[in-house]
Order: structure tokens, then C-alpha cells, then sequence
């Protein structure tokens, strides 16, 4: 098994949720962490818990993943503060609540920004540092929504999830000739409000509709992360057993 000791890497969307799960995993795991959201004061928060929790060095920064020059600039940031990244997270993503018909063009704009645009800017600007540190790493969340006859999500959210995980198999094969593996991870329902610590009985007990604990996500990117040279890990779905007994029905 390969060791993240002393890797650095980058979460998006590390605030809250499944990226807040694996930026402390990570962490756990050894690795320097680079964290962005939109809010700040939540990243401060995620920084004093993995500082409490490992003792990792943590920068953070709000970031609109959505914007090339935001990007750009938080790249250069996160490398002057912790050294050049080897490992990319790409796991902020917008979602559209209203249907399809009634959502705002704005929402749907967003949606799509964030969930696919984002990690292309992502990966453009943080390509240098990856390349300079290979073998190095890309992994993409995306849903199990990509896959839309399993979803009944909004269409405007399947086809940015669709695109990304297009980008993710794409990237793949273009990203060999740099030494960067490329993974995707397709979640069904995560309870993403629950800590990386709360076991499954817990979240089971809280929750009560079956969502999947963030730490069996957080495991499936470790897993990924740490297989020897010789092989990529090219995707991993996880669903939810409870989806299983009723449909695809929430994402
Ligand atoms: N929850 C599920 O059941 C489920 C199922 C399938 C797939 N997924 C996927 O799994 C991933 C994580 O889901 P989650 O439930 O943990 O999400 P979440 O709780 O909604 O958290 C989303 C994170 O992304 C950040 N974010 C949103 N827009 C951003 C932007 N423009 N720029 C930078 N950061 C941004 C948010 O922070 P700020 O608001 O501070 O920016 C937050 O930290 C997503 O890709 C999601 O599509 C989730």
C-alpha cells in the first residue's frame, strides 16, 4: 500500500459534508491539506478540528471554484503555503432544488459552473504542480447521478454530473503521459450532516432512511489513493442499500 505521508493535497467544498470528511481523512492519513469553500470561517473551523485531531498543516481559502481566476490564484496560494500538490480532491458541486421547469436560469447556470466547470478549472491550474510531484493524483466526486437512468434528480444536475464524469474518464487517458491517475467516485446518498466519526449504527439510528456514513466515501478515496503504481483505481460506486429497496430516486 502506498503511503500519503507527507503528500499534500487539495479538497474543494471542504466547509461542510463529504469534503469536510475527507480533507480530516486525509489528514488522519498523513497528508498536508489545502482547503477551499465559499465561507471561510467554516474552513477555519475544519482547520482548528484536523489541527486539533493530527497536527497536519492546514491553509485554507474561500474560493469560488466556479471562477478560472479564483482558481488560478488559490493554486498559487496553496503552494507557497504547503509545497506543490500531489493530490486533488474535486468534490464541491451545486445542486438544483426546484424543478427542472421552474428552476432559475441563474440556478441552473451555477449548477453547471460548479459541478463541471470546476473541476476543469481545477485541474488546469493546480496541472503544473501535479505533474512536478507525480506519481500524483485527480479524484473526481460525481454521483450516481451521472448515470441518469438511475436518477431521478434534475436533469440540469444529472447532465452537469453526466459532464463530469465524461471529464473524468477523458482526463484519465490524457493524464497518463504526466504520471497523474484519475479516479471517479459515485455516491448515492451520503449523510453528509453526520461526522466522519459517527459509525453507521448512529447514522442509521439519527437518520433512519438508509443514507451511506461519509467515512465508507472517505475509505473508498483512501483506497483509491493508495494502490500501488501499477494500477488505477478508475471508479468506485457506492449506493445505499436502502436505495436498492425503493429506487434512484434522490440522486
Ligand atoms: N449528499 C448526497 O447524498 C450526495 C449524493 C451523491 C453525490 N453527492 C456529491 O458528493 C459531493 C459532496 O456532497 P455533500 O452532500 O457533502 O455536499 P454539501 O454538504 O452541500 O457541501 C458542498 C460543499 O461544496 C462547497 N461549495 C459549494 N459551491 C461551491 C463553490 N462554488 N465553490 C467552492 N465550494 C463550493 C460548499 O461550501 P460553501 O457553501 O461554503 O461554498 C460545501 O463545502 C458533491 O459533489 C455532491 O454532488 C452527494
Amino acid at each position: 500500500m502506498a503511503s500519503l505521508l507527507g503528500r499534500v493535497a487539495v479538497v474543494t467544498g471542504a466547509a461542510r459534508g463529504l469534503g469536510k470528511a475527507i480533507a480530516i481523512g486525509l489528514a488522519r492519513a498523513g497528508c498536508d491539506v489545502a482547503l477551499c469553500s465559499r465561507s471561510p470561517r467554516d474552513l477555519e473551523t475544519v482547520a482548528e478540528r484536523i489541527l486539533r485531531d493530527s497536527g497536519r498543516r492546514v491553509y485554507w481559502q474561500g474560493v469560488n471554484v466556479a471562477s478560472a481566476a479564483e482558481v488560478a490564484k488559490f493554486s498559487d496560494a496553496a503552494c507557497t503555503a504547503l509545497g506543490p500538490v500531489s493530490i486533488l480532491i474535486n468534490n464541491a458541486a451545486g445542486w438544483v432544488d426546484a424543478d427542472y421547469l421552474e428552476a432559475s436560469p441563474e440556478d441552473i447556470e451555477t449548477t453547471i459552473d460548479v459541478t463541471l466547470k470546476g473541476p476543469i478549472w481545477m485541474a488546469r491550474s493546480f496541472w503544473r504542480q501535479l505533474k512536478e510531484t507525480a506519481p500524483s493524483h485527480i479524484v473526481n466526486i460525481t454521483s450516481l447521478g451521472a448515470r441518469p437512468s438511475r436518477s431521478n434528480a434534475s436533469p440540469a444536475y444529472v447532465a452537469a454530473k453526466f459532464g463530469a464524469s465524461g471529464l473524468t474518464e477523458s482526463l484519465r487517458r490524457y493524464a497518463v503521459r504526466d504520471n497523474i491517475k484519475v479516479t471517479e467516485i459515485l455516491p448515492g446518498s451520503i449523510a453528509s450532516k453526520f461526522d466522519i466519526d459517527d459509525g453507521s449504527e448512529a447514522v442509521s439510528r439519527s437518520y433512519g432512511n438508509g443514507r451511506v456514513p461519509v467515512s465508507d466515501y472517505v475509505e473508498a478515496v483512501l483506497f483509491a489513493l493508495t494502490r500501488s503504481p501499477m494500477s488505477v483505481v478508475e471508479d468506485i460506486s457506492i449506493a445505499s442499500v436502502q436505495d436498492y429497496k425503493t429506487d434512484y430516486s434522490t440522486y
